[in-house]
């Protein structure tokens, strides 16, 4: 619920709103920010294929901080939301703070966070958080002693941004000193110049999402992922295929745990730094005997992740992100609906390879409805058609009274996207699904 205070203070000031990023997760804050009734004009920098009927597409360089800034106070922008993490590891979120603009999202030393494995690995070494023993390496040879004394199975990870390919799980000694190399040999740039190497944990995979501003952590909903490319979990790993929320094994209590024993430490010691951390803190984590265990930190949404959540969200999004940018967070709750939702990734054929792009997809209208909702991704729209543009191109969201009604109202619309070059995993959900098939 709103406080009085913060109500009193929207209905004098409408707001217009700048969201950043091109993905389903930016289709989906902006479906859920433009039913807002705080909502003035909506611009998106750049949205995509899906965003147009939600706001006015804008079309600069998100590299250009200062062309934003300009427009931000030409156009009286009262918060802008940054989506993706490359502009927060940039430093746009203080690029905007520094001219006054509220920004929902990390600064650029807060956003290390994710930015840098052995940043976060540090912060809880310090913080005492429950995470994978490490060694930390800038060179082969101490690298490959380390695997050699620890044994496998072991964890290699290069320590910056790698978009989602810098982790090997490695089963033999070989195949981790192969990965060691591969880091050090330049493969990921800059990002494998420093290398992780971490026991692995084992457990059930989940996530669960935090809005932060600076000294408040507010749970923000949880969601599991499917990062594999193919049905059953085969494959090359993916920026994700689907996801569902709320995830079974994070229950009231485990939710409390990771609160406690892994976020608020956090962003105590984020604080303490001098680098307090607000936006968005997504922790990927390991459900293992002994309790949750951090496996990293994203300082964004989740994409597919965030489509779950906004189709589950019941209390007005706008209030939430400027509270996060304002440090009035404490002040906010959010509520949720007792409902499950899915989302089922449509794909270009070939990815997460080169992608098929330039079809065009037909079928789309028609398809939203109460429960189930089209958030687009790499899309564009040409002469009134949607064309692909990417490799994850559609995201099929859908509601239920469980997991199943919603996978099948999902697939169900899935099925009715006209896209030669389309493909999907037809399991998404399988997991909650068995749960629920076995808990009766
Ligand atoms: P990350 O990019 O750090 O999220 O790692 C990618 C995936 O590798 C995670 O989603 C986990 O499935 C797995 N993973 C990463 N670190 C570990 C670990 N220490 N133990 C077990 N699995 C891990
Ligand atoms: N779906 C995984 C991620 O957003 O990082």
């Amino acid at each position: 619920m709103v406080s009085m205070k913060l109500d009193n203070r929207f209905k004098r000031q409408a707001l217009n709103i700048l969201l950043i990023g091109s993905g389903g997760r930016e289709h989906a804050l902006a479906w859920k920010i433009s039913q807002s009734p705080l909502l003035t004009k909506l611009y998106m920098l750049p949205g995509n294929g899906g965003t147009y009927p939600l706001g006015e597409r804008l079309v600069f360089e998100i590299e250009d901080h200062e062309q934003i800034s300009d427009f931000c106070k030409a156009q009286a922008i009262d918060l802008v939301v940054i989506g993706p993490e490359a502009p927060l590891v940039d430093g746009l979120a203080d690029d905007l703070r520094s001219q006054g603009i509220a920004t929902f999202g990390p600064s650029a030393a807060a956003a290390r966070l994710e930015g840098s494995k052995h940043f976060t690995k540090k912060l809880c070494s310090k913080m005492d958080i429950p995470t994978a023993a490490y060694g930390h390496f800038t060179n082969p040879a101490n690298a490959h002693a380390y695997v050699q004394r620890q044994g496998t199975p072991i964890v290699i990870k290069a320590d910056g941004l790698a978009a989602g390919k810098g982790v090997t799980i490695a089963q033999t000694p070989d195949e981790a000193l192969a990965a060691i190399d591969n880091c050090f040999n330049g493969n990921f740039g800059d990002a494998g110049a420093e290398v992780v190497v971490e026991e692995f944990m084992t457990g059930e995979e989940a996530s669960m999402f935090f809005l932060c501003d600076g000294t408040t952590a507010l749970p923000f909903g949880t969601a599991q992922d499917h990062k594999a490319v193919g049905d059953g979990d085969t494959g090359p790993n993916t920026g994700g295929m689907g996801a569902y929320s709320p995830a079974p094994v994070l229950d009231a209590a485990m939710q409390q745990r990771v609160l406690q024993e892994i976020v608020e430490p956090t962003l105590r010691g984020m604080e303490a730094a001098g680098t307090p951390f607000s936006g968005v803190l997504y922790a990927g984590l390991i459900i293992s005997d002994s309790g949750p265990k951090l496996i990293e930190y994203n300082v964004r949404f989740g994409d597919p992740e965030c489509q779950v959540l906004m189709m589950r969200l019941e209390s007005d999004l706008v209030p939430l992100l400027h509270a996060c940018a304002t440090g009035d967070l404490a002040n906010h709750s959010a509520e949720w609906s007792n409902d499950a939702a899915l989302t089922v990734v449509m794909a270009a054929k070939g990815y997460p390879g080169k992608a098929t792009t330039g079809g065009f997809i037909g079928g789309l209208a028609g398809l939203n409805s109460a429960d189930t909702h089209v958030f687009h991704a790499g899309t564009a729209m040409q002469e009134g058609m949607t064309i692909a543009t990417g490799g994850r191109v559609l995201n099929i969201t859908a509601t239920g009274s469980s997991v199943s009604e919603a996978q099948a109202r999902a697939y169900a619309a899935v099925d009715k996207v006209e896209w030669p070059d389309g493909f999907c995993r037809r399991d998404i959900g399988w997991r909650a699904i068995e749960r629920e098939k076995t808990d009766g």
